[in-house]
């Protein structure tokens, strides 16, 4: 009898301490490490840098006890034959989350490949890739901002500047000479900013004369250099410069500085971006307006999805389009309240 008493109070006791064990949430002594592989197309770029810099206050930010993540950046310098080695490293280095921003967006074949192979999901971003693509693998998603958006503020932001300004249209013919500086050809922001600005200013009532369109490949030295061949052809025709984004735009006031044009013969021009060049030219009155591209948002969701992606926790959380897409908003910066956006960049970077 004594014997089956002390039997059943083990008893007792091991249930209750395994049902203890059980019950309390594991707590890892030491926080689960992962590494996350970012790839970018060419670190070069203004926009990106900034993006990339968010990201990696993002990452900081999400790290805790639970998880220690370590963001290495990788930069491909415009060539995806860079970009795939650079991955294969990442992966090989244990990588367990891959942010891509593609070198060349319609080739990520091999990059998927490799991934896969490893069983290492690929967050894409900035640089979209075509649907098909995407559609490759379930472990594939993309990040970025909706460039028809983009496009139709600005366009909205130019029809605006010009519709309470007589002297916008300088020689007074009823129409607006203009110019466009574009991106890389086959970027979608590239084709579809143009595209939305200018019909969204014909839309509105505004008479275009296009006088050229030019690639600059985002980079403000192209945009100064083919603006200076611009001006010398058309003199001071040129009432308005479209910029697919604000170094274009940035690099057409050079040329303009350079040439030492009298300020009453300068066109309106417009950008897109607010980079922190782009937000102090609109203070200072040189650049007439720029839209906001979201990084801080995006690179939010970046992290917020590798967490998920990574801890496997979280993910029902977050609102795709068609399950593997986010585009977060912009918005219209002029100089009027250029100095909200200023001072809320300079707040996330105090923190
Ligand atoms: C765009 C941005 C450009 C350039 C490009 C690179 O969204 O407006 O400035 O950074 O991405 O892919
Ligand atoms: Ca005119």
């Amino acid at each position: 009898m004594k014997i089956n008493k002390t039997k059943i109070h083990r008893i007792i006791l091991a249930v209750t301490l395994l049902s203890l064990v059980s019950c309390s949430s594991p707590q890892p002594d030491t926080p689960q490490k992962a590494r996350v592989g970012v790839a970018c197309y060419n670190q070069s770029d203004t926009y990106i840098r900034q993006l990339t810099d968010c990201l990696r206050d993002q990452f900081d930010q999400l790290t805790n006890d639970q998880l220690d993540l370590t963001m290495t950046l990788r930069d491909a310098a415009g060539s995806q034959r860079n970009q795939d080695d650079q991955v294969k490293e990442l992966l090989d280095a244990g990588c367990s989350i891959l942010c891509v921003n593609l070198a060349d967006r319609a080739d990520p074949s091999e990059i998927i490949d490799l991934a896969r192979d490893h069983k290492v999901p690929i967050i894409f971003f900035n640089r979209e890739p075509v649907a098909e693509d995407l559609m490759q693998w379930d472990q594939l998603y993309y990040v970025g901002a909706d460039a028809k958006q983009a496009g139709r503020m600005q366009g909205e932001l130019a029809a605006a500047a010009i519709l309470s300004n007589a002297q916008a249209d300088r020689n007074h013919d009823g129409k607006i000479q203009y110019v466009v500086l574009e991106g890389e050809p086959g970027h979608q922001d590239t084709i579809i900013r143009t595209e939305y600005a200018v019909n969204t200013l014909k839309n509105m009532g505004i008479q275009l004369e296009k006088l050229s369109c030019q690639i600059a490949n985002w980079n403000r030295a192209q945009a100064q250099n083919r603006m200076m061949q611009l001006i010398s052809q058309h003199q001071n025709q040129i009432e308005l410069v479209l910029a697919n984004n604000d170094d274009m735009a940035l690099g057409a006031i050079d040329a303009y500085k350079k040439l030492n044009v009298t300020e009453s013969v300068l066109p309106l021009f417009f950008g897109i971006d607010g980079t922190d060049v782009g937000l102090k030219a609109v203070a200072d009155g040189e650049l007439s307006a720029t839209v906001y591209n979201y990084k801080e948002a995006q690179a939010a969701s970046i992290a917020k999805l590798a967490v998920a992606l990574i801890s496997g926790q979280g993910i029902e959380e977050i609102e795709f389009k068609d399950e593997k897409y986010i585009y977060l908003p912009h918005f219209k910066v002029t100089a009027d309240h250029v100095e909200k956006f200023i001072s809320y960049i300079d707040t996330i970077e105090d923190k």
